[in-house]
């Protein structure tokens, strides 16, 4: 199917319903998915005035064959895309005769809306805002690699390595091939906004996991010891599945549930791309694990990042802004899952330390999950003060909330996020003290960072000098 005709199909099904733009993008089975997506996302953008465009220049009026989605397509290519790079076929002389007219309705809205620039057009829930300015996070993945091993190949490609970032003034300043190290996550580099790296060697190789930064403090705050037992809930796609295991250095065990089959099955060909040789994965109900079967009983840490609403994630900002809040009753089943889920987790007998944690902003899937949790288990959990420094902090509506952790890309550059990390109270007598310590730092979060060289023993083979 051609470009444009692809496009206008994904919007239609945006339209009435029928799934996301990204799923559509995937389920439309055209080659270039990125480029699909794209001018899906910047049409749908533009969509209001594209519709006043249209409609007063009288395109479909004057060419009934012409479908509304098409046009849309094919007017935001000629007036504010790149022209037509999907060759538009037999529409073009079609678009052609209409294009002065077109270019003069889209002159005259901005006229009458005092505006110069076709951005300004937009209203301003629907421009993608500081969303666009979440900086692209890349995730050293140490059971392949070292961060200076990374930083040297990214340097020999002509980028310039700034050194370690001391505030997050310095990550919004990057511009350019320049990047960084976090200021607080040793593994963490830091890259301008639109940089893509989907398609760069260390990425395709495991070496590298495309994960922004709120997304990688579960795992971290969790922290489990190499050795230890860990559940990861709802574990699918498997970025922070990868990153326990990174932790955990390959030993120890991770059991990794997750109800659906096809986000298992990318999970699986994720663990082995990223060198994961410690996790069990099963395509199972959490809710339906027993914490009392044997397999479990060493497990003393879980990390709960259950389905949620996906309000806080940039994709979503980017692709549908000023999309609403989601229904009530959407929040409601959701949260409904995310609270028997934790109830459920705080109940394995050996448990000493969760991490519970969504990509929403709502209260009703966070603080409300947590708090009602806490609640029930009378005593037995709270939660760990965590990350002081951290400067969102959870929603005061329950003594302590202040222990758990929001992220916005307003006030930490990063997508919407939240974190809960729950520690028991009470030792179980069934599990030695010195087998549960969980220390409260980011291990690799220290201020300064040593120069060192990845040990042999873990390092890759050099990645190729380009
Ligand atoms: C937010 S995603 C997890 C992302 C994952 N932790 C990562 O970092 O890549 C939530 C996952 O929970 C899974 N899920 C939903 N209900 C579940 C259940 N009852 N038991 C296990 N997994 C479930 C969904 O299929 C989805 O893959």
């Amino acid at each position: 199917m051609a470009l444009y005709a692809a496009a206008a199909a994904v919007l239609a099904g945006v339209e009435s319903r029928q799934g996301s733009i990204k799923g559509l993008v995937y389920a439309s089975r055209f080659q270039n998915v990125k480029q699909l997506y794209a001018l899906v996302c910047e049409t749908q953008r533009y969509s209001a005035v594209l519709d006043a465009v249209i409609a007063s220049a009288g395109l479909l009026r004057a060419e009934k064959k012409l479908r509304p989605h098409l046009a849309k397509v094919l007017v935001y290519e000629l007036l504010l895309g790149r022209g037509f790079r999907g060759g538009a076929g037999r529409w073009k002389p079609l678009l052609n005769r209409h294009q002065a007219r077109l270019k003069a309705e889209l002159a005259r809205l901005k006229v009458h809306r005092g505006v110069s620039r076709n951005e300004d057009l937009l209203e301003v829930g629907c421009r993608p805002g500081l969303a666009s300015q979440v900086p692209r996070f890349v995730r050293v993945n140490t059971l392949k690699t070292c961060s200076d091993n990374v930083i040297d190949y990214f340097k020999r490609q002509g980028f310039s390595y700034q050194g370690r970032a001391s505030s997050l003034e310095d990550l919004r300043a990057l511009k350019g091939k320049c990047f960084l190290l976090d200021p607080l996550l040793s593994e963490l580099l830091v890259f301008p906004a639109q940089t893509d790296l989907h398609d760069h060697p260390l990425y395709l190789a495991g070496h590298l996991i495309l994960q922004d930064k709120a997304s990688c403090l579960p795992a971290l705050l969790l922290d489990p010891p190499p050795g230890s037992h860990v559940i990861d809930a709802c574990a699918a796609p498997g970025n922070k599945t990868s990153h326990l295991a990174a932790l955990l250095k390959n030993q120890g065990k991770i059991f990794a549930f997750d109800l659906d089959a096809k986000r298992l099955a990318s999970m699986a060909t994720l663990l082995a791309r990223t060198g994961v040789s410690c996790c069990q994965l099963a395509e199972e109900d959490f809710l339906a694990v027993s914490p009392s079967d044997q397999r479990y009983r060493q497990v003393q840490y879980i990390l709960l990042d259950p389905s949620c609403s996906g309000s806080g994630m940039v994709t979503r900002q980017l692709e549908e802004p000023g999309a609403g809040a989601p229904s009530k009753e959407r929040l409601q089943a959701l949260a409904g899952f995310q609270q028997r889920a934790l109830c459920h987790a705080l109940t394995f007998p050996s448990l000493q330390r969760l991490v519970y944690s969504t990509c929403s902003l709502c209260q009703e899937e966070n603080e409300d999950v947590v708090r009602d949790a806490l609640q029930q288990s009378a005593g037995t959990f709270r939660l760990a003060p965590v990350l002081p420094s951290w400067p969102h902090r959870g929603l005061s509506t329950f003594p302590g909330a202040e222990h758990c952790l929001r992220a916005s890309p307003e006030t930490t550059l990063t997508g919407g996020f939240f974190i809960a990390v729950l520690e028991r109270a009470e030792v179980p007598s069934s599990v030695s003290q010195a087998e549960t310590s969980a220390p409260e730092h980011i291990p690799s979060a220290a201020p300064k960072r040593k120069k060192r060289r990845c040990k042999a023993a873990a390092a890759p083979s050099a990645p190729p000098r380009t």
